[in-house]
């Protein structure tokens, strides 16, 4: 949601600051701040509301700002509209902390209370003063040091939070703490770098800490000292990122959403090819790098896959490839409600947890929920050392490289693929898929990249469809079984960019209530790429279209059939009809990528929306 980002060093710490801001800007975008101390002068604060690009105007690019400590914050607000005053650095009246914090605080309300007794009034409507202020009281209360101050807080706050603080006895120091909320660590050259996300600092440094959940460190030139909540220093290891800087820029793209699209033949062809292997002239699913075994999938009585938004929607594919190839049980759940609705789990059920940050606080907390009850849990997941990675037993490392858009593309495929290979090495240890069958589904998924190559290259002829639906109001997505899961994504990738409304049905469904709102020249695409349900989808269409629907369908090349009812056609390469959706789904991402673009809109950071939403 917010970010954030810390710097100690003998650099100007503004201009790192912000250059690292602007890499998050992406998680949360109404306002932000920066704070800079030089020496033991008070910290100066700036802040703006709007884009980052005003707060940079307001310190002439970080120049105007001297020193070489400070912290800076991109916010998406929660508590309290964006304006200047909300936005942060927070402080205590007479600066003696100064803070920037990512996450919730849910007890603020009562915290604020309390410290009100004691006289502490307060400036904004956000959590943040109030943890700020908290800390300020425990310092000075106490008279300890920083670092029991913050623990104190730390027992006290319920929420979530990774938050970076300044303590004005303690110069060229930053001290940070989290829980529930990512944040990293990085050094090189006697410089010291914070953030909330790897791209912020991965220009500067590689050499990468992870600080674990409710750790605390404190942060000087060049050096990092972690402690636990009782305050005794922990030992963490520096961990080597091989994303390259220019992976988080946008590569002569005109938006990363576009880099990202383009993107998905090589990712896929990395995530294949990580797990995929030869055994003589085949080729088989190696299960080593996941650490699960032969053994436990073959033990593994039924599978919930828990997971938000696109990753669900991944889920939901996965449903119907497990369940097909495997003859395993699969239930998809919202983890938004997989942790309120005491599911009910077997002792041999499989979790899987499927997110592009490993930071989605409903899906960290299915995860934990999954593990309370004894069960493994199998997460796929494509950012290194996030919280869901290092939660899970076993972890399908996607290979996406960092991922900037708000609108994910390039995960989403790659968990597409996990997915099918998992559902591949399930089958294979249920006796369900011999070798010859495996090999062949495994060859066909390594042409994927090249047949996603196909249909980027006839892009043009999309980009003159949405230029034509540009301004529609509705649109409604349908299909059946995996056509049905490929809908829900192409229709969340439209609205979430384009701010145009549309649903994603199942094709037989819409005669049950929705197909009231089918009047004239309402847009319906129809995803047809199922053989078995081709002449069941053609008909739901007929039947909007005698509605006055316009009607767009995507299916497979071969099914020229479609053009005797559909007023636009789109065709993709043939495959098996399990790994159909990596394939549909291209041209779904690419209309709502256009329609966004030709609306004039923000394609990469959609309003009211952040990348990683790390609150419920
Ligand atoms: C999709 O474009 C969205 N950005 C969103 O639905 C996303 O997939 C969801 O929030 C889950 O995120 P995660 O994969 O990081 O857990």
């Amino acid at each position: 949601m917010c970010g954030i980002v810390g710097f100690v060093g003998k650099k100007q710490a503004a201009p790192v600051l912000l250059d690292g801001l602007s890499k998050l800007e992406y998680r949360g975008y109404d306002s932000a701040g920066l704070a800079v101390r030089n020496g033991e002068d008070e910290p100066v604060i700036v802040k703006a509301k709007g884009r980052l690009k005003d707060l940079a105007e307001k310190t002439d690019e970080g120049k105007a700002v001297f020193g070489g400590c400070g912290i800076g914050h991109t916010r998406w607000a929660t508590h309290g509209e964006p304006s200047e005053n909300n936005a942060h650095p927070h402080c205590s009246d007479d600066m003696n902390v100064v803070g920037v914090h990512n996450g919730i605080i849910e007890n603020y309300q009562e915290l604020k209370e309390k410290l009100q007794h004691h006289d502490y009034t307060f400036y904004s409507q956000t959590d943040t003063e109030v943890a700020i202020k908290l800390i300020d009281y425990y310092y000075k209360k106490y008279q300890v040091g920083p670092i029991d101050a913050i623990a104190k807080t730390m027992v006290r706050v319920r929420g979530s939070y990774a938050i970076a603080v300044m303590f004005k006895d303690y110069p060229g120091q930053i001290y940070v703490a989290r829980k529930d909320s990512p944040m990293v660590i990085g050094i090189k050259d006697g410089q010291t770098y914070m953030a909330s996300d790897v791209p912020a600092i991965l220009k500067y440094t590689n050499q990468i800490y992870y600080i674990g959940n409710l750790e605390m460190a404190r942060l000087d030139e060049g050096k990092v000292t972690f402690f636990n909540l009782d305050g005794d220093e922990v030992e963490k290891e520096l961990v080597t990122i091989d994303w390259d800087a220019e992976a988080a820029e946008k590569g002569g793209y005109e938006h990363f959403m576009m880099k990202e699209i383009h993107e998905q033949p090589k990712v896929l062809e990395d995530t294949i090819n990580s797990v995929v292997k030869k055994s003589g002239k085949s080729l088989e699913v190696d299960l080593t790098e996941i650490g699960i075994t032969e053994e436990e999938l073959k033990n593994v009585s039924d599978i919930v896959i828990a997971a938000c938004g696109s990753a669900y929607h991944t889920g939901m594919v996965d449903q119907y490839v497990i369940e097909d190839l495997a003859k395993v049980p699969v239930r998809v759940e919202l983890a938004s409600e997989f942790r309120y609705r005491k599911p009910l789990l077997n002792p041999n059920t499989l979790v899987i947890v499927v997110s592009q940050s490993g930071e989605t606080a409903d899906t960290l907390a299915a995860l934990r929920e999954a593990k309370s009850r004894g069960n493994k849990v199998l997460a796929i997941v494509n950012v290194v050392g996030s919280s869901i990675a290092r939660e899970a037993d076993y972890v399908f490392q996607t290979l996406a490289g960092p991922e900037i858009s708000v609108a994910t593309t390039k995960a989403y495929s790659c968990q597409l693929v996990a997915g099918y290979i998992l559902a591949i090495a399930l089958a294979k240890a249920k006796g369900q898929l011999d070798e010859k069958k495996e090999n062949e589904l495994l060859t066909e998924m390594r042409s994927l990249p090249a047949k996603i190559e196909k249909i980027l290259d006839e892009k043009e002829r999309l980009q003159w469809f949405a230029s034509k639906f540009s301004n529609v109001h509705d649109v409604f997505y349908i299909g059946r079984g995996i056509d049905y899961a490929i809908c829900l994504e192409g229709s969340l990738k439209l609205k979430e960019i384009s701010y145009i409304h549309s649903e994603a049905y199942a094709a037989g469904e819409l005669k049950h209530g929705t197909i009231s709102l089918i009047e004239d020249g309402t847009l319906v695409i129809g995803v047809l790429t199922q053989s078995g349900l081709f002449e069941k989808t053609v008909s739901n269409m007929v039947e909007v279209k005698s509605r006055g629907a316009y009607l767009c369908g995507v299916t497979s090349y071969g099914n020229y059939s479609l053009e005797d009812t559909a007023d636009f056609s789109i065709y993709v390469p043939k495959t098996d009809e399990h790994f159909a959706a990596s394939l549909a789904v291209i041209p779904l991402q690419l209309i709502g990528y256009y329609i966004s673009v030709s609306r004039g809109l923000d394609v990469d950071k959609p309003r009211n929306l952040a990348k990683s939403v790390t609150v419920e």
